[in-house]
């Protein structure tokens, strides 16, 4: 056999291998590997951490990461749960943070009377945590000037 076809049947059993592992037992999506246009198979199972004190943050401009459950909280064109706590009118009464000042910004940078629409949706940004290892490993570090101990 040619040296150049020897090369080329390990790099395709390497790849075979590869992309079973990623599959398989390895990083994957929460939906699993099934095409797109198919639902599901079964809904991803999570535990969502119980409430707790607000979680330090790890660069600036982070969005915070929501530090309680928000399970059955709407999010629709008509009424938005969050608000009820985080809105500038709510937040005291239900001892939660006000939304941050940049969220009446609209994308032109004009100062709106009410939540620019592009921060309607909190949960684009804001997500609750899970009890999950990680799937991959990090070893980010914060930088010492946003740092917190
Ligand atoms: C019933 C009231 C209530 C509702 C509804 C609610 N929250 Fe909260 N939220 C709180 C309270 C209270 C805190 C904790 C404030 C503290 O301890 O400083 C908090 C904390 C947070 C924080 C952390 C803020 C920080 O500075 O770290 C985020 C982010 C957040 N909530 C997002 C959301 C989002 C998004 C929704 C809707 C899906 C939501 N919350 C709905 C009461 C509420
Ligand atoms: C496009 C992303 C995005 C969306 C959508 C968004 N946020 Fe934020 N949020 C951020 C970022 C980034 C920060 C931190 C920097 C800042 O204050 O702008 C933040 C900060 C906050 C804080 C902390 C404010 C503080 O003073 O520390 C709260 C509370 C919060 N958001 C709540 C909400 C709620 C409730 C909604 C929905 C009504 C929402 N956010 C929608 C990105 C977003």
């Amino acid at each position: 056999m040619k040296r150049s076809t020897v090369i080329n049947i390990v790099m395709v059993l390497s790849l075979g291998i590869f992309s079973s592992q990623a599959f398989a037992g390895g990083v994957n999506s929460l939906r699993g590997a099934n095409p797109l246009d198919e639902a599901a198979k079964e809904p991803a199972k999570m535990n969502i951490q119980d409430d707790r004190e607000p979680i330090t943050r790890d660069y600036v401009q982070q969005p915070p990461l929501i530090p309680h459950k928000i399970k059955g909280y709407k999010i629709n064109v008509k009424f938005n749960k969050c608000l009820t706590c985080h809105s500038w009118a709510n937040y005291k009464e239900a001892n939660a943070t006000k939304i941050s000042q940049t969220h009446f910004n609209d994308r032109e940078n004009n100062v709106l009377a009410n939540i620019a629409a592009r921060r309607y949706f909190c949960t684009q940004c804001h997500v609750p945590q899970v009890d999950a290892a990680p799937l991959v490993e990090n070893t980010f570090d914060p930088l010492k000037t946003v740092k917190r101990h």
